[in-house]
């Protein structure tokens, strides 16, 4: 029987999972749990005889990939797909696929409640300040970036995007300004949300040159990924801008240093939490569920991210 795994270090909420099993069984597979794991071992032996494995943000590298004796299919449930090899995968002949678009609005509202929270002092009680008129650069208008732009606009912030890859006329539509380079809007903009993969061109590219460029107070707000930021500019900025602001979905790798010399002006989530609700477990699981299923019995490789 085709076996589908549920590979999850950071478990789905268990109606997502309730919803999975449901498309995966009435499809007449199996479905096997991994969730919570604490070693990438337990990951490797339970991929040894499954077909299929749906993960989050769970390495999917050349171990586990060459481990899977049956498998054929990989879904990051999710929009980043930097933990998936795609090379080992490929040269597997495993078809990796992500779920585009279906946490993104989970993502999106963080980014403006981590807005909310900096710009009212961390809730400290003293008088902050109002998102209301406020510039937000948005840095990638994928869908992340949209769902940001749509809330931004309800809460009054003039919204301005950079993405060299969605045609100018698609963000002008959505009533966000365009600007034509990542100079000009890091130059323009209080606030930046970045929406960013995570790759060899974006790596680090979040730094001084750019970070500098900010208006007072500058807030730089990062659901992305982590690997974007140049850290040790980041420690430049902090060091030289007494206005700057850090807050990340995303704990840095420098944390105890950040800590010890700049407390109070960055926050990090305990746990990579953006994509971390009910719905968009929900979305996001169901929808890897049914591509698995459309990809085994009818060959559908809609989505497939290593071609
Ligand atoms: C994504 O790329 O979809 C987000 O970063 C969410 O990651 P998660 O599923 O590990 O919460």
């Amino acid at each position: 029987m085709t076996k589908v795994l549920i590979a999850t270090d950071k478990p789905f909420a268990p109606v997502a999972v309730k919803g999975i099993r449901e498309v995966v069984e009435n499809a007449g597979f199996e479905l096997v749990l991994l969730e919570g794991y604490t070693s990438q071992d337990d990951f490797v032996k339970a991929v040894a005889d499954v077909d299929a494995v749906i993960i989050r943000s769970d390495k999917a590298d050349k171990t586990v990939i060459d481990a899977g004796n049956n498998l054929k299919i990989i879904v990051r449930a999710g929009a980043g797909y930097d933990n998936i090899d795609l090379s080992a995968a490929t040269a597997k002949g495993v078809v990796a696929m992500n779920t585009p678009g279906q946490n993104s609005n989970a993502v999106a509202e963080l980014a403006l409640g981590m807005m909310v929270y900096c710009a009212r002092g961390f809730f400290n009680g003293k008088s902050g300040m109002e998102l209301k008129d406020k510039k937000l650069g948005i840095h990638a208008y994928g869908y992340v970036g949209k769902n940001v732009a749509r809330i931004a606009k309800g809460f009054g912030m003039d919204v301005y995007a950079f993405d060299p890859f969605i045609p100018k006329e698609e963000i002008i539509r959505d009533g966000v300004k365009y600007v034509g380079t990542a100079e000009e809007l890091y130059s323009t903009c209080n606030f930046i949300s970045l929406h960013i993969p995570a790759n060899s061109q974006t790596k680090q590219s979040i730094n001084y040159s750019l970070l500098s460029l900010m208006p007072k107070p500058a807030i730089l707000v990062n659901t992305a990924r982590a690997e974007v930021i140049n850290e040790s500019d980041l420690v430049k900025m902090f060091e030289e801008r007494k206005d700057f602001v850090y807050l990340s979905d995303v704990e840095t790798t420098n944390k105890a240093e950040l800590e010890e010399k700049f407390k109070g002006r960055f926050f990090f989530t305990p746990k990579k939490m953006g994509a971390q609700t009910e719905e968009a477990n929900i979305n996001a699981g169901i929808a890897a569920a049914r591509q698995i299923v459309g990809f085994i019995k009818n060959g559908d490789k809609t989505f497939q991210v290593n071609k």
